[in-house]
């Protein structure tokens, strides 16, 4: 198996024929939908409008993995044909914040964020120091999102290098878009589960991206879990990295919740606020993706926009850990990019589709009814475009990487009784978000190439690992 540690790309720059085998020219017939321009909020446009692209029965051309275009005829005997006329397909989803080994504590029962962390988190996270852990965690985990319609995500796995390790080649085995990097924490946490010292951290971060950063589809981001579990000094040691390797993204979390931001005011005194540690250590940027901020205020959020970070919202992570209401309106009005992300297992799904239908009821609490498009763009283009990487996920743009999912556009007696009473698209769009989950997935093409197909098992081959 080739991999650009040989060839030397950047990420976005693989040659997807030299990463995996892909059928050369592939045509997907269904009801296409992606954005070409990003909606307001509240915009719920009953066709569409401007910044949706929807083409009804048409089919979506691929060759060589990337999309080549989309077209109302049937392209001919030439192609590959894969007809699922009748269903809505999507661009694949982008979940721009998860964690890998949190599959195991996902549904934790009666926990606030630090007692969740001390009492299931931590605990469950000390078992990926065993490469085996890890290797297996990853495996499951890359092959879950991609059964949730998910072929790109930004993922926390634990501070072992072996768990950050696992997770970029089980992507890579998949052919997956995948941003990842072990963590970083050196206190406030179990023994176990702390790095030993900054020399052996800023080795193995090092090691990591020479690794991976760039190999096909992967790309490292130096993961800070959070300020309280960081001194000081390694998150000037995360700055560093920060401004000596280009490219490299960052992630974390912050103002999740409202003892974690008292904590963090008491640990870092001189800071003006929680965001303002991360800003003063130089971890702020195009490619920084900080999860939750719900207790920002505006000065917070001026920051972010003019720092170019983006914000992962997780409103099933908020509402099952009771943290709080991110006001996305605020965020829209600084500026500030807003992406969706499912946080399991704070979150409660791996499901976009449901991250989606709990973003809706988040911002109903505060009097925003979001609009089907704003809270789809958020979980495909906008999310891409916000990690930079709007050339080459996240639409069926011409040029851009053919990740690619087809679903039910209903099921079960409530979901077609009403799909077949929707009177517009919006209607018919918004019904499907708030109605369907992972079960009305029927396929995902990654680059081209099926990685999940209901009802089968898709093993990736042994060559590709
Ligand atoms: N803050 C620090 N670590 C975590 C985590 O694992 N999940 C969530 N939701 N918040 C965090
Ligand atoms: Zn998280």
């Amino acid at each position: 198996m080739q991999n650009a540690a040989g060839s030397g790309g950047w990420p976005g720059s693989c040659n997807l024929s030299a990463c995996m085998p892909v059928p050369d020219r592939l045509a997907i017939r269904g009801d296409l939908l992606d954005f070409v321009a990003t909606p307001a909020l509240t915009d719920a446009a009953a066709e569409g409008g401007a910044a949706v692209r929807f083409l009804p029965d048409h089919w979506l051309l691929v060759e060589a993995g990337r999309i080549v275009g989309r077209q109302l005829q049937d392209p001919g005997d030439g192609w590959s044909r894969e007809d699922h006329r009748g269903h809505l397909v999507l661009p694949g989803f982008v979940d721009t914040h998860v964690h890998m080994p949190q599959l195991d504590v996902i549904a934790s029962h009666g926990a606030d964020l630090l007692d969740w962390l001390e009492h299931y988190t931590f605990p469950a996270e000390r078992r990926y120091a065993d490469p085996e852990v890890s290797r297996a965690g990853a495996e499951v985990f890359a092959d879950a999102l991609l059964a949730h319609g998910t072929t790109a995500a930004v993922v926390f796995p634990t501070v072992h290098a072996v768990s950050a390790e696992a997770m970029a080649a089980a992507a890579h085995a998949r052919g997956m878009r995948c941003i990842t990097g072990k963590v970083l924490m050196d206190r406030h946490a179990p023994d176990g589960l702390r790095d030993a010292d900054a020399v052996t951290a800023d080795r193995e971060l090092r090691a990591g991206i020479a690794r991976w950063h760039g190999t096909g589809r992967q790309a490292q981001a130096v993961t800070v879990r959070f300020a309280p579990c960081s001194t000081p000094e390694q998150l000037a040691l995360a700055g560093r990295l920060m401004a000596e390797v280009p490219d490299l993204y960052m992630q974390t979390h912050v103002a999740e919740n409202r003892d974690e931001v008292r904590w963090v005011a008491e640990l870092f005194p001189e800071a003006r606020s929680y965001l303002d540690v991360y800003h003063r250590a130089g971890l702020l940027g195009p490619r920084a993706v900080l999860a939750h901020g719900i207790w920002l205020d505006d000065t917070d959020r001026a920051l972010l926009a003019e720092t170019g970070a983006q914000i992962a919202h997780s409103p099933t992570s908020n509402l099952f850990l009771g943290s709080g209401l991110m006001d996305w309106q605020a965020l829209q009005a600084a500026g500030t990019a807003v992406s969706l992300a499912s946080d399991v297992g704070g979150g409660t799904s791996l499901s976009m589709v449901r991250t989606m239908a709990a973003a809706y009821q988040v911002q109903a609490l505060q009097g925003a009814k979001a609009g089907a498009w704003a809270l789809l763009h958020a979980a495909t283009r906008g999310a891409a475009q916000a990690l930079q990487l709007g050339h080459e996920i996240g639409s069926f743009e011409t040029g851009g990487v053919a990740d690619v999912c087809v679903w039910d556009w209903a099921a079960g007696p409530v979901g077609v009784r009403r799909d077949a009473l929707v009177r517009t698209l919006h209607e018919r769009v918004f019904a499907w978000l708030t109605l369907a989950d992972e079960r009305h997935l029927v396929k995902t093409w990654v680059a081209g190439q099926v990685r999940h197909q209901r009802g089968a098992t898709i093993v990736p081959r042994e060559d590709l690992r």
